[in-house]
C-alpha cells in the first residue's frame, strides 16, 4: 500500500473514484489503496446495445476520478468512458480526471500513410469534449500524445515497478534491448536503470500482425537480454525479436512490456516462443486464457493512487519518476 499520510476525513471525502466496465479490478485496487470506497455506479446495456449508467453517489463538487483503460473491446471501454465522464459533468463534479492506465488508438498517431485518420487525436479530442478536465495516462505509446490533449495531462511510468521486479533477479551479464528503433528512448532509460548496455532490432512491420526483423544494433551474443516495449498485442515484434537476438547468440530472453493488448493467438506465440518470462502490468487485465505461467503480471495499483493522492492536494507528481530515469 502507498504511503498516503496526508489524506484526512475531511479532503478524504472529497474525492470520487468511479468506473466502467472495462477494468473494474484494478479500480478496486487503487480505491483499497486510497483507503475510499469505490463510487456506486450503474452500468447496463439497453436491449439494442446502447450504454445505459448512472452514477448513484452524490458528487456535487467532487474531486472526480474515472478510472478506464480503453483496452479490448476498445470501442466500447471509449464510449463508455465518455459516457461517464458526461455523466459526471452533468451531476456537478468539481473536477473531472480521466485515468487512463491503457491509451487505446494510440498508435495512430501521425499520417504515416495518404488519407489515413490520426485517430489517437480524435480520441484525445472526444475526452476533453465530453468535460474531462486531467487525464493520468500510463507510458503512452509517444510521449508527444500529451500534447493532443488541451487540458494537464500527467505521465506516469512504469518503470519503477517493472525495473524493481527485474532488479531484484540479479541478471548477470545483462543488456536491454528495444524492439523497434522508436523503442529507444524507453529501453534507454531502463538500461540506465540497470546500469548495462542496449541494443537495437531494426524490424519492418510487413502487416498489422507480422513483422521482419532486418538487423540488431548492438552487442548481444554471451549476454542475457531484457526486451523492452510499451505494448504487445499480436506478439509478431516481440517474437520475431527473441528469435533474432537468439540467433545471434543471446541467452536468457526476458520481456518487459507494460501493457498485455495481447491480441489474437499472441499467448499461443508467447508460449512457444524461446522468451523464457514476459512481465507485463495490468494496465489492462488478463483474462484466465491469458494467464499463462510465462507470464508475470505487476500491479501498478500503488503508482496509480499515489499519483491520484497528488494530483488531489495538489503536489507535485515528478518526485514519482526520481529513481528512474526518465524526466516527468
Ligand atoms: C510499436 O511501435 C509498439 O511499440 C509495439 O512494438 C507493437 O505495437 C507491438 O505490436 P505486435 O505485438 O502486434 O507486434
Amino acid at each position: 500500500m502507498v504511503k498516503i499520510a496526508k489524506l484526512n476525513k475531511k479532503q478524504n471525502g472529497d474525492m470520487v473514484l468511479l468506473t466502467g466496465s472495462s477494468h473494474p479490478e484494478l479500480a478496486k485496487e487503487i480505491a483499497k489503496n486510497l483507503g475510499i470506497p469505490l463510487g456506486d455506479v450503474l452500468l447496463g446495456r439497453f436491449p439494442e446495445g446502447e450504454i445505459q449508467l448512472q452514477i448513484r453517489d452524490n458528487i456535487r463538487g467532487k474531486d472526480v476520478f474515472i478510472v478506464q483503460p480503453t483496452c479490448t473491446p476498445p470501442n466500447e471501454s471509449l464510449m463508455e468512458l465518455l459516457i461517464l465522464i458526461d455523466a459526471a459533468r452533468r451531476a456537478s463534479a468539481k473536477r473531472i480526471t480521466a485515468v487512463l492506465p491503457f491509451f487505446g488508438y494510440a498508435r495512430q498517431d501521425r499520417k504515416d500513410k495518404p488519407r489515413v485518420p490520426i485517430t489517437a487525436k480524435l480520441v484525445a479530442n472526444l475526452i476533453v469534449s465530453a468535460g474531462a478536465n486531467r487525464v493520468l495516462a500510463m507510458d503512452l505509446h509517444a510521449g508527444q500524445i500529451q500534447g493532443f490533449f488541451d487540458i494537464p495531462v500527467d505521465h506516469l511510468y512504469s518503470i519503477n515497478v517493472l525495473g524493481s521486479y527485474f532488479k531484484k533477479k540479479k541478471i548477470k551479464d545483462l543488456v536491454v534491448v528495444s524492439p523497434d528503433v522508436g523503442g529507444i528512448k524507453m529501453a534507454r532509460g531502463y538500461a540506465k536503470l540497470f546500469d548495462c548496455d542496449f541494443a537495437i532490432v531494426d524490424k519492418r512491420r510487413e502487416n498489422a500482425s507480422q513483422t521482419h526483423v532486418m538487423h540488431i544494433i548492438g552487442a548481444v551474443a554471451g549476454k542475457n537480454v531484457i526486451i523492452i516495449d510499451d505494448m504487445i498485442s499480436t506478439g509478431g515484434s516481440l517474437v520475431e525479436a527473441a528469435k533474432a537476438l537468439k540467433t545471434a547468440g543471446a541467452l536468457d530472453i526476458y520481456a518487459n512490456i507494460v501493457h498485455p493488448v495481447l491480441a489474437g493467438s499472441a499467448v499461443e506465440r508467447i508460449q512457444s516462443s524461446v522468451i523464457k518470462e514476459l512481465i507485463v502490468t495490468n494496465s489492462i487485465p488478463l483474462g484466465k486464457e491469458k494467464r499463462i505461467k510465462k507470464i508475470t503480471q505487476l500491479s501498478i495499483a500503488p503508482l496509480l493512487a499515489d499519483a491520484i493522492c497528488r494530483i488531489h492536494y495538489n503536489e507535485s507528481i515528478s518526485t514519482l519518476f526520481s529513481s528512474a530515469g526518465v524526466e516527468a
